[in-house]
């Protein structure tokens, strides 16, 4: 860790040192700053609360606020079988890719099994239909 990340990570403990009680402020801070506490922030934390790293684990698996893993991409499933083809999904590609960014993941599938109301996709487990150009990229606007 040499982009910065480990000095922000002392800044935030070394902010809450002087509390009563700092590991829940010093797992929010991170959480919130950095999208979850990684095992060099609990390892970071541990030496410098001097508690041991599993104790500080056990602190962010026991809260669901906390995460030790960042979250994944959003991801979005575009129908693009045959189906869905002839009823235009290819022409909306280019458009969701650039709207996706690198914020949303956009993903082929192939079928959705609502071939007759494409093109289609699927967020979560929630189907979208009758896509066209506008809808599709509001769609993904939302979900970045
Ligand atoms: S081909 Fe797209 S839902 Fe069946």
């Amino acid at each position: 860790m040499n982009d910065g990340k480990a000095d922000r990570l002392d800044e935030i403990i070394a902010s809450h040192s002087r509390r009563e009680g700092p590991l829940l402020p010093i797992l929010h801070d991170i959480q919130a700053e950095f999208g979850h506490v990684s095992e060099e922030a609990k390892r970071r934390i541990a030496g410098a609360l001097n508690l041991s790293r599993a104790e500080v684990h056990g602190v962010v698996s026991f809260y669901h606020d906390f995460r030790s893993e960042p979250a994944g991409k959003p991801v979005l499933k575009l129908c693009r079988a045959e189906a869905c083809k002839s009823r235009g999904v290819e022409a909306l590609v280019g458009a969701a890719e650039a709207v996706a960014g690198d914020r949303v993941a956009v993903e082929t599938v192939y079928c959705l099994g609502l071939c007759t109301v494409g093109p289609n996709a699927m967020v979560g487990k929630t189907v979208h239909a009758r896509l066209d150009s506008a809808k599709l990229t509001a769609l993904i606007g939302e979900m970045a």
